[in-house]
């Protein structure tokens, strides 16, 4: 996406019409994971205004990060405890690289443990996002954001830097590293256009310390792209 379809007003723009595209999709009665990051708030705030009118009656919801169930109690949406007693029906989340299998590149808020947890309770997962996010090979545009322990949390720098990643620690926006919601931190890992994700994945899986990484595969279940020529809707086969 390029000139006018990438002006932040534009971006906004289709955010916010893959967000209500995607609402649509909740029921009365359902059980919603909410998502964290700037396109999934616009789906927060639309299933709040849903569920204040009376238009979505007897829902729960969970949010993904502690900021974004936050900002969902203020809305006045009834929340499920974090120990989250039943199965989602749906999440409404965002991502930052999609490819066309459908696989994700997550964590740019830093939520990716969360997200990936609500992801696989989900029934369905529904990813909202714009245009430019769509990628033919995860790590083309991203690096994958890895959540490590602090413990020991050098030594991963070097087990990634020996996978061919170019590991950077994630500082906070006021200072000082950025910290997750379980007190980790983040090694957002550049590996360029992955060729092989689900190697990659298993090899970050077996490694103590690494708590979780931010590709998602084979998880979501649609994805809701809008961009200047209007919304696709794409389904996992
Ligand atoms: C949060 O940890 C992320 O997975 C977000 O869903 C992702 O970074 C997309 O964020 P934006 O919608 O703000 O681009």
């Amino acid at each position: 996406m390029t000139g006018a379809a990438s002006a932040p007003e534009a971006l906004a723009r289709f955010k916010q019409q893959a967000a209500e595209y995607a609402v649509q999709f909740i029921r009365s009665g359902m059980t919603v994971g909410l998502g964290t990051g700037s396109t999934a708030a616009y789906a927060v705030r639309l299933i709040a205004e849903l569920y204040g009118s009376g238009r979505l009656r007897d829902i729960a919801v969970f949010a993904t990060s502690s900021g974004v169930g936050r900002d969902a109690a203020g809305l006045g949406l009834p929340m499920l405890p974090e120990d989250l007693p039943s199965e989602i029906d749906i999440t409404i989340d965002g991502a930052d690289e999609v490819d066309p299998g459908l696989n994700l590149i997550k964590g740019g808020g830093g939520a990716l443990l969360r997200e990936k947890i609500a992801a696989q309770a989900s029934r369905r997962e529904i990813i909202i996002v714009d245009e430019s996010k769509m990628s033919p090979k995860l790590g083309t545009h991203w690096p994958v954001p890895v959540e490590v322990l602090p413990f020991g949390w050098r030594s991963q720098v070097r087990y990634l830097s020996s996978l061919g990643a170019e590991p950077v620690l994630r500082p906070a926006s006021g200072g000082g590293e950025f910290r997750t919601d379980q007190g980790n931190l983040i090694l957002d890992c550049g590996f360029g256009p992955i060729a092989n994700l689900e190697e990659l994945a298993r090899k970050l899986e077996s490694r103590a310390g690494i708590i979780e990484h931010g590709l998602f595969l084979n998880l979501a279940c649609d994805v809701i792209v809008a961009g200047p020529g209007g919304i696709k809707h794409l389904r996992q086969l």
